[in-house]
């Protein structure tokens, strides 16, 4: 391959429309790599999204841009049932792919499609992109420097009202309500990725889980004023047990209308990490008693922004953070210039958790956990 990494982006609804069209174009035009082409099966989304945004080609056929040879790799934007498909037809036909998440609905399909990359020598990044964030990559760095000291419990937020209730939500929710999706693998997944970022596999997982609200009008979008059936628990409390007594809670509803509570607490023996609760709060802040020093309360980190921190970064993409970051990072994983952290084996890992925690809310016994990353 000479030149930049040729993307094309597959699936052009409501996450591509808000967050990955405008993001990869933008890193593009900040010369990370080129835009390419754009797929999608709704006759006219691609064509109208790819003449917006300046993408060359458009098409209504995902086999057109396997068949490409103009294309290294496939971003993969399609709801959770096609993904392990996606991903295994992409690397099969040489592209290099990143996916959404989650990797797969099975963990016989995630394996199958670490297998295929594996086999084809295509490197596979899968989201949510959380670790490629500065700030959680800061916290990471914290809880292993062992600022606060070991880590006992974690209690983390995946919840809201669910997409049928945004006022922003373009296409039509429905998918997220059914097997497959749900809050879990909508919401929770996000801490349940970088808990276990920071604190490694979890061993065990336990649920209760149901559906608290049966029917949800959608609000917005295409589908405004359509009554949605609600086929998967849109109520679901997780606990993860990471052995030497040190615990997890996470929820994962589509029930939650507003929340004051911060957005992460990770509780250790010497300290406290905060993750924010708002996007205007600091990012994360952290409780310290050190009697040595007769220090104790809480400090707000100064912001990793502009390297100012030590130790000191390399200068960073000059495009904003989005979840379309990640899709950065897998370049530059591709292209050799980073290591890739969001690695196939921790999202099967994640997808474990989930499947799991389903499992045990259906019979009350805990899952043993046997994936790590
Ligand atoms: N919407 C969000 O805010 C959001 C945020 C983060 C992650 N995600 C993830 O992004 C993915 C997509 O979510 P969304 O909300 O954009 O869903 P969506 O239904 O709005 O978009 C999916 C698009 O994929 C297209 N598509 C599906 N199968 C296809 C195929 N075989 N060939 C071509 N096009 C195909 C559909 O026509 C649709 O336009 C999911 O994995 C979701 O979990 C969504």
């Amino acid at each position: 391959m000479s030149g930049k990494t040729r993307v094309a982006i597959l699936g052009g609804g409501d996450v591509a429309q808000h967050t990955y069209i405008p993001g990869t174009v933008r890193q593009a035009a900040a010369g990370a790599f080129e835009v390419v082409a754009l797929c999608d099966m709704v006759p006219g989304r691609a064509e109208s999204l790819a003449c917006r945004y300046g993408i060359p080609r458009h098409t209504t056929r995902f086999d057109d841009l396997l068949a490409d040879p103009g294309i290294d790799a496939i971003v993969n934007l399609t709801p959770p049932t096609f993904h392990a498909e996606a991903i295994v037809r992409s690397v099969e036909a040489g592209k290099h792919v990143y996916s959404e998440k989650t990797i797969a609905t099975t963990l016989t399909d995630a394996d199958r499609a670490i297998e295929a990359a594996r086999r084809a020598g295509k490197v596979l990044a899968v989201a949510p992109a959380l670790m490629t964030h500065p700030d959680l990559r800061e916290v990471q760095r914290l809880i292993a420097s062992g600022i606060i000291g070991k880590v006992c419990y974690v209690r983390a937020r995946g919840s809201h009202p669910g997409p049928a209730w945004l006022l922003d939500y373009r296409t039509d929710p429905t998918w997220f309500y059914q097997p497959g999706a749900g809050p879990v693998v909508d919401l929770a997944i996000y801490p349940l990725t970088y808990i276990t970022a920071f604190l490694g596999p979890a061993k065990r997982v336990f649920a209760f889980s149901g559906i608290a609200i049966p029917e949800r009008e959608v609000r917005a979008g295409e589908a405004r004023g359509k009554t949605i059936r609600v086929g998967i628990d849109d109520n679901t409390q997780i606990l993860l047990d990471f052995g030497e007594a040190c615990f997890a809670h996470i929820d994962a509803t589509f029930v939650v209308f507003s929340s004051k509570g911060p957005r992460c607490e990770i509780a250790g023996s010497r300290g406290v990490i905060n993750l924010a609760a708002e996007p205007d709060d600091p990012p994360f802040e952290v409780f310290i008693d050190d009697p040595d020093r007769a220090f104790r309360g809480w400090v707000t980190p100064e912001k990793v922004y502009r390297g100012r921190l030590n130790p000191p970064r390399e200068p960073r993409d000059q495009v904003e953070w989005s979840l379309a970051s990640g899709v950065g990072h897998f370049v530059r994983a591709i292209e050799g210039t980073e290591e890739l952290i969001l690695r196939p084996e921790h999202a099967r890992h994640v997808l474990e958790i989930i499947l799991g925690a389903y499992a045990s809310a259906t019979d009350g016994h805990a899952r043993d956990l046997v994936t790590t990353f």
